[in-house]
């Protein structure tokens, strides 16, 4: 079926979100999240996930939900004092297993660093979730 307004309504859509570029970059970031939600929630009451929930990110310790049976090289890192900021997390995004070898999170790096920034964004703003 076509639809005659269809090409209106559709710019109608997205004018107001090309209108708020700081809204845009939030949402872009909660885009690249969702794939990390098959593993990762951002409400530490939700369990059940192959992965630690990830509320509080930045600045929180390194391999620190305490109700998460992490990996030697990840508790290793906690043990050690390390915390999570932004460039560290950004970092880690580009290629997680080169900082942490023999971490037990399957996924690739994200490779695109807009997209990467985004994501940090998105994990350091409680506001934009
Ligand atoms: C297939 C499941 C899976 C996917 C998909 C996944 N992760 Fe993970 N992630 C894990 C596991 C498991 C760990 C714990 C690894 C360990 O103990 O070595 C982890 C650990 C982490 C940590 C460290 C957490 C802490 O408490 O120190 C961060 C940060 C993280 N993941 C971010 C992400 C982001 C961002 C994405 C999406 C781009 C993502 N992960 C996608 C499974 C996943």
């Amino acid at each position: 079926m076509r639809l005659p307004g269809a090409r209106f309504f559709v710019a109608f859509l997205l004018l107001p979100a090309l209108a708020s570029a700081p809204a845009a970059a939030e949402d872009a970031g909660a885009r690249h999240f969702a794939p990390c939600r098959a593993c990762h929630s951002l409400d530490p009451a939700e369990r059940g996930l192959p992965g630690p929930h990830l509320n509080g990110l930045i600045g929180r310790s390194i391999g620190g939900d305490p109700a998460f049976d992490y990996s030697p090289v990840l508790r290793k890192a906690r043990d050690d004092g390390l915390r999570w900021d932004v460039s560290r997390l950004d970092s880690f995004l580009a290629d997680p297993a080169a900082m942490f070898p023999g971490l037990w999170m399957s996924m690739r790096g994200v490779e695109d660093a807009t997209e990467r920034q985004a994501l940090v964004r998105f994990l350091a703003n409680p506001a934009s979730r």
